[in-house]
């Protein structure tokens, strides 16, 4: 075996003196399929079905054109999320507008845009969205967000968990939520469309995504005998993705399979009119695909520990510091050399907390070493910052021996671009 890494056919240390380190390296190959998993896998013979992507895991013009081939929608949570949409060319009716406090500005844009649906939080925002609608002279397609009172974390799920949740209406406050869909079917200027939920992230199992289905259909048929029917039912996303060894989420395919199942199981038993199924994964989508190289810089003893410095870190990948997100990793230019050394991967920012890996075996590593670390496709570039005045990364693509630049190295003038001593008159 070599002794560099290589990514899609393409070597690491030649990508990272091309276009310098942190760099995000994407499997263009692995994306493309992910997705085509993903919409080939969920379809049923008695439901229309679309995939969504959640692109607040990873969004730029490239990523949105690769949704777009595959078929898949659009789930976008601000306006700017929608603007990068727009300016991507993606076909508007295929984007769904979420979020818990869209502002009037952003629900105008989505709704002049042409968006396909608005899942829509509160009875507030509900009479924000038939205002736009109605100034703007159009109709807005609307899902209400319901918190199911399910919270799914990894492997387990709670009942009644999370009613507090700043998203949607609680599944407990029937009245509002049914008062809220007749409102929606019986103004001139909205459309019901439907009901989503989101019962939480890296979810491993089907279990939890079963529980939520019987929970939801069943308000579902309350709400279809009492108000009117719905038309359409969007899970959300929340698949899992494989970080360290041991993880083994379900295969997409089965994960698919056995949710449509349910629904189907679910529509007859109660009698239900839903017609569509959606679900929006964002990070199983671009988790894996994802690896960061960076360049080693000092290494350093101290009385418990050694530290491996890396020149990215919390700005570039926030998820431990956040979280505690757990990550692999190797010396991309050492792929053969014992893993000899017990250590802690640091990143270059001023908080104690910069960690991108807190205890791991590597080989011995000297300054201009390249470390790879894995699954950092989701919620690393999009949570990335300049805080220290770190640069952003770039962000490659690479496919067949191939690789294509889709993000540029932020300059550093680029941080300052928006620095301003002007005058307002107030
Ligand atoms: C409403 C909604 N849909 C989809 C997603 C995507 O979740 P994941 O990346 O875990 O699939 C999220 C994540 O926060 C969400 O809030």
């Amino acid at each position: 075996m070599d002794d560099i890494l290589t990514i899609e056919g393409v070597a690491a240390d030649r990508l990272a003196s091309a276009l310098g380190t942190p760099l995000i390296v994407y499997s263009e190959r692995a994306l493309e399929d992910r997705l085509c998993e993903f919409k080939s896998s969920f379809r049923h013979a008695e439901f229309d079905t679309q995939v969504i992507y959640a692109s607040k895991a990873f969004s730029c013009t490239a990523m949105l054109k690769l949704v777009e081939n595959a078929g898949c929608g659009l789930d976008v949570v601000s306006g700017g999320e929608l603007a990068a949409a727009d300016n991507a060319g993606f076909p508007m009716d295929r984007v769904v507008f979420h979020g818990n406090n869209k502002t009037p500005d952003e629900l105008r844009l989505a709704l002049k845009l042409g968006v396909g649906s608005i899942i829509v939080d509160n009875p507030i925002e509900l009479t924000e969205v038939e205002r736009a609608a109605a100034d703007l002279g159009v109709c807005a397609h609307v899902i209400i967000r319901v918190n199911p009172g399910i919270e799914a974390d990894t492997h387990k799920y709670i009942i009644t968990a999370n009613i507090d949740s700043k998203f949607g209406v609680s599944i407990y406050e029937r009245d509002t939520v049914f008062e809220m869909a007749r409102r929606a079917e019986n103004s001139r200027h909205m459309r019901f469309d439907g009901i989503h939920i989101h019962i939480g992230s890296q979810i491993f199992g089907i279990d939890p995504y079963i529980a939520a289905v019987r929970e939801i259909s069943e308000f579902v048929s309350e709400l279809e005998k009492e108000v009117c029917g719905v038309k359409v039912l969007d899970l959300g996303g929340g698949f899992a993705a494989a970080y360290v060894d041991g993880e083994t989420p379900l295969p997409v395919s089965d994960v698919c399979s056995q949710i449509l199942d349910e629904c189907y199981r679910q529509k007859k038993a109660l009698g239900l009119s839903v017609e569509k199924i959606m679900i929006e994964p964002g990070r199983s989508v671009v988790a894996e695909a994802g690896t960061t190289l960076y360049t080693v810089g000092y290494t350093k003893k101290t009385a418990n520990k050694k530290y491996v410095f890396v020149d990215g870190g919390m700005s570039d990948n926030i998820r431990p510091a956040l979280y505690g997100a757990k990550y692999r990793c190797d010396a991309a230019n050492k792929m053969n050399a014992p893993r000899s050394e017990k250590v802690c991967v640091a990143g270059k920012c001023c908080e104690s907390g910069d960690i991108i890996i807190e205890q791991t075996l590597l080989p011995k590593l000297e300054p201009g070493d390249l470390l790879a670390v894995y699954t950092t496709g989701a919620y690393g570039y999009s949570m990335a910052s300049n805080y220290n005045r770190l640069p952003l990364p770039a962000v490659a693509f690479v496919k067949d021996g191939k690789a294509r630049c889709v993000i540029k190295r932020q300059p550093y003038e680029d941080m300052w671009r928006l620095d301003a001593d002007l005058t307002v008159d107030i």
